[in-house]
């Protein structure tokens, strides 16, 4: 008998996802569907779509956490629907929040960290926004008392990420970034003092730049700072784009002062999505004390009841990853977040050192002191092979690794380098797989030559 006629059967075959009307079209792209589809069938559609999206896991480009513990996702799953800014509906929430700040500021050095100013964010972009608009304000302030004009504040920064670019942007400051020099990726005290004014609303220095994995010099910066101070009485604060730094150097180098310990040093960024270990979409900014958050920056708002105050781009944000943070600082603890970023710090070692092996790569960065842990490296001048770095990333990503290339900025953009990020998640197998695909793909183009990928394609999918 056929198919169609047996009883019962025939639903089971129309009901069939891929047999479905929703799937016996292309999606939709540009209109709404005239009609919804079952759960199930649009849940594939979608889902399939997704197939095509690289593996976070071997996102060797990311800072982000890409692997979480099956707590976690429960823990989310259970706020999913809590809107983060409704701190009188959902206190414990707010009350979490509060104690992430605090733990920070603690960490960070905080003279008083139990009543340290600080709030959550989207991320440390968000974070760069608000400590900035703070230094901003709290230039704007004194320069008024001082009947002196307000219209050309500027901003001083090492080679930064593009939020601080935003940053100035935006809020109309003027930035003022050291460019690179040939061999050095960060700025110096020499190169920020130079460019210091009475104009300045504030220094950045980055913990971990994006583009070479390496701390600026806070310390020696916030000294020629403080000289500056004493000389020619400019009193210029200092933020620390900790985006990375602020989950690693207090683990990794304790003894390293950038933070809070500096008196200098008046606001700190981190991520809480990248070293944090947080699931994607928080970040933290901490200030060292009530008066270097301007009050006049804090709405307070009574129609969710209470008087609440907030200060923060936005107004809902979920609120699952600050618990999903909150859960992070009781599961690690201060011994499990060291174990886990050298763990990190090792892999990237030991992958390095297979790098160097091969002989034809010069390693910038691996991971080591004053260092994020990931490799960046370049070829060797004058080495003799028939590819490029971009040809690289291209064949690399034939086995579904995603390691991008890309050329530095202004000054030296003729250097092309290459960077992985260990994270958490990246294993010490996963690496040894990557060395062994890198090293096949470098004996391939001795046999094939490249075809050249160029900058522009090879940078499309970079970070
Ligand atoms: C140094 C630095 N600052 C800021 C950011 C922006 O952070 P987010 O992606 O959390 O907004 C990044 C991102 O990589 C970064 O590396």
């Amino acid at each position: 008998m056929a198919l169609h006629k047996i009883p019962g059967c025939s639903g089971g075959l129309v009901d069939d996802t891929y047999a479905s009307a929703a799937l016996r079209s292309d999606a939709p792209r540009f209109k709404l569907p005239v009609a919804g589809a079952p759960a199930r069938d649009a849940f594939e559609l979608v889902a399939d779509e997704l197939m095509l999206d690289g593996n976070a896991r071997m996102n060797l480009a990311t800072f982000c956490t890409t692997w979480e513990e099956k707590e976690v996702r429960r823990l989310m799953d259970i706020c999913i629907s809590k809107n983060m800014i409704d701190k009188d509906e959902y206190p414990q929430t707010a009350e979490i929040e509060m104690r992430c700040v605090h733990m920070l500021a603690d960490l960070w050095h905080a003279p008083e960290s139990s009543t340290t100013m600080g709030c959550s964010t989207t991320g440390s972009s968000e974070a760069a926004m608000l400590s900035g608009l703070a230094m901003k304000r709290r230039w704007y302030r004194k320069r008024q008392q001082q009947g002196k004009s307000c219209d050309r504040p500027n901003l001083i920064t090492g080679p930064v990420q593009i939020c601080w670019h935003k940053f100035c942007r935006y809020w109309d400051v003027e930035l003022r970034e050291i460019p690179f020099e040939p061999g050095r990726y960060t700025s110096t005290p020499e190169e920020v003092i130079k460019r210091c004014d009475e104009n300045t609303i504030g220094v950045v220095s980055t913990l971990g730049t994006t583009f070479t994995l390496q701390f600026e010099p806070v310390r020696q910066i916030a000294a020629a700072l403080d000289k500056l101070e004493s000389e020619r009485g400019l009193d210029i604060p200092l933020h620390v784009d900790g985006a990375s730094g602020g989950f690693l150097a207090p683990f990794l180098e304790p003894e390293l002062e950038w933070d809070f310990r500096l008196p200098r040093v008046h606001s700190i960024n981190s991520s809480g999505h990248k070293f944090g270990l947080a699931p994607l979409g928080v970040g933290w900014v901490v200030w060292r004390c009530a008066e270097d958050l301007p009050e006049d920056l804090i709405f307070h708002v009574n129609y969710l009841g209470g008087d609440m105050p907030t200060f923060a781009l936005n107004f809902s944000r979920p609120g699952g990853q600050i618990v999903a943070q909150y859960y992070n600082f009781l599961r690690y603890g201060f011994e499990g977040y060291r174990k886990i970023q050298q763990t990190c710090r090792e892999g990237a070692r030991r992958f390095a050192d297979k790098l160097r092996g091969m002989g034809i790569f010069d390693i910038i960065s691996a991971g080591g002191p004053g260092e994020v842990p990931g490799v960046c490296w370049k070829l060797r001048p004058n080495v003799k092979v028939n590819f490029t770095l971009y040809d690289l990333a291209d064949r690399l990503r034939t086995r579904g690794w995603l390691v991008p290339a890309y050329s530095l900025p202004e000054n030296c953009q003729d250097v092309v380098i290459q960077r992985i990020l260990v994270r958490h998640g990246v294993s010490m197998d996963l690496l040894a797989k990557l060395a062994g695909d890198l090293e096949c793909a470098v004996k391939y183009f001795a046999a094939h030559p490249a075809g050249k990928v160029t900058e522009k394609e090879g940078t499309a999918f970079h970070h």
